[in-house]
């Protein structure tokens, strides 16, 4: 199918993919019509290895190299130079390109059979909650495309840290479970004290320019969602109460919640972030299927790590409450 220009859904570890030929114009284009993409935010471009990568991209030079060396396979994103076998239309007509190479068993064995580089955003409709089940992509996408592989849910379940290497110093576009401090430590022999200088881009900057994926609203659920501080639970309530007291609401919180109460639903989240981030979307998509009123979500603190990508995808599922 992938030979023929069809879209094929397929796992990774992060999120699952809405796959086509990388090298294909009219699959390419396929894509964008399927997702309602709009034609200015590019593709990641996923490569089997190292090797693959070097081959369709240019300057993957050494900074790419030793991040591909320590993450690949992996959630690693890295922005080069697109090479000539890619077409423009893979990365919204610039001459960049994102390429990444997953971990998933099967994601790896469906490049190793195709033998050519697979791009592939996120396999939900544009602007939606990425999906982390094959369930999830049949929901979204179902009767729009021709195949699902079906490889389980994904462990990671955020999508994969964008950092753009083609400016100096490099930048984080997108948090994930890859950390900046984790990326600073791997380049930190060949950088020396540059590595520092490597930061995550604000959500509002350049970046939303830059990769439109950035975009401040954008992994949302369909039903109103707003996000509240920690402890601010009471205060939500007492609003609740006196302006909307027939609405239903569902909330998702890892504090130690009272149970609830009426027209109320308690989505009770880990407080690991590994399996926070790996739960998020899911429940994102529970909260949503129940066509209640509105999705309150209580914005756990910025613990580092893996809490940065976490508090980035809140804010974009969210508007900040009050409404
Ligand atoms: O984990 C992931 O990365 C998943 C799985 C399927 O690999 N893919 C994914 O793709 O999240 P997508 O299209 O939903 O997000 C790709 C992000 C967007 O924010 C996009 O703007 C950015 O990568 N991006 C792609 N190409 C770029 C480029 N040439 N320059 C800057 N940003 C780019
Ligand atoms: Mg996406």
């Amino acid at each position: 199918m992938l030979r023929a220009g069809e879209l094929v859904a397929f796992a990774t570890e992060t999120v699952y993919g809405l796959g086509a030929d990388a090298t294909n114009v009219a699959a390419i284009r396929r894509i964008y019509k399927v997702k309602r993409r709009p034609a200015g935010n590019p593709l990641i471009v996923h490569v089997r290895d190292r090797r693959q990568a070097e081959e369709y991209a240019t300057g993957f030079g050494d900074v790419a190299r030793i991040l591909a060396r320590r993450f690949w396979p992996g959630p690693l994103t890295m922005v080069v130079g697109r090479g000539r076998k890619i077409p423009a239309e893979v990365s919204a007509g610039m001459p960049t390109m994102a390429v990444r190479c997953p971990s998933h068993r099967a994601a790896q064995r469906l490049l190793a059979a195709f033998g050519e580089p697979i791009a592939a955003p996120s396999a939900n409709l544009s602007g939606h909650v990425s999906p982390t089940t094959a369930a999830d992509v049949l929901a979204e996408l179902g009767g729009r495309i021709p195949l699902i592989l079906d490889g389980g849910a994904c462990a990671v379940g955020v999508e994969s840290t964008v950092i753009d290497l083609t400016v100096d110093p490099p930048v984080v576009l997108r948090p994930g479970i890859v950390t900046v401090e984790m990326i600073r430590a791997a380049l930190r022999r060949k950088l020396g004290t540059k590595a520092e200088a490597i930061q995550t881009s604000s959500v509002s900057g350049n970046a939303a320019a830059k990769s439109p994926g950035m975009l401040r609203r954008h992994y949302a659920p369909v039903t109103p969602t707003y996000r509240y501080g920690q402890g601010e639970w009471h205060l939500v309530r007492a609003w609740l109460n006196r302006y909307r007291p027939q609405a239903w609401v569902v909330r998702l919180t890892c504090d130690d919640a009272r149970p609830a109460r009426g027209q109320e639903v308690l989505i009770h989240l880990s407080e690991h972030g590994e399996q926070y981030a790996r739960h998020l979307y899911k429940n994102l998509r529970i909260a949503d299927s129940h066509g209640y009123d509105l999705i309150l979500i209580e914005m756990p603190p910025d613990r580092g790590d893996v809490w940065t990508a976490i508090r980035d995808r809140i804010r974009r599922a969210s508007r900040e409450w009050p409404p």
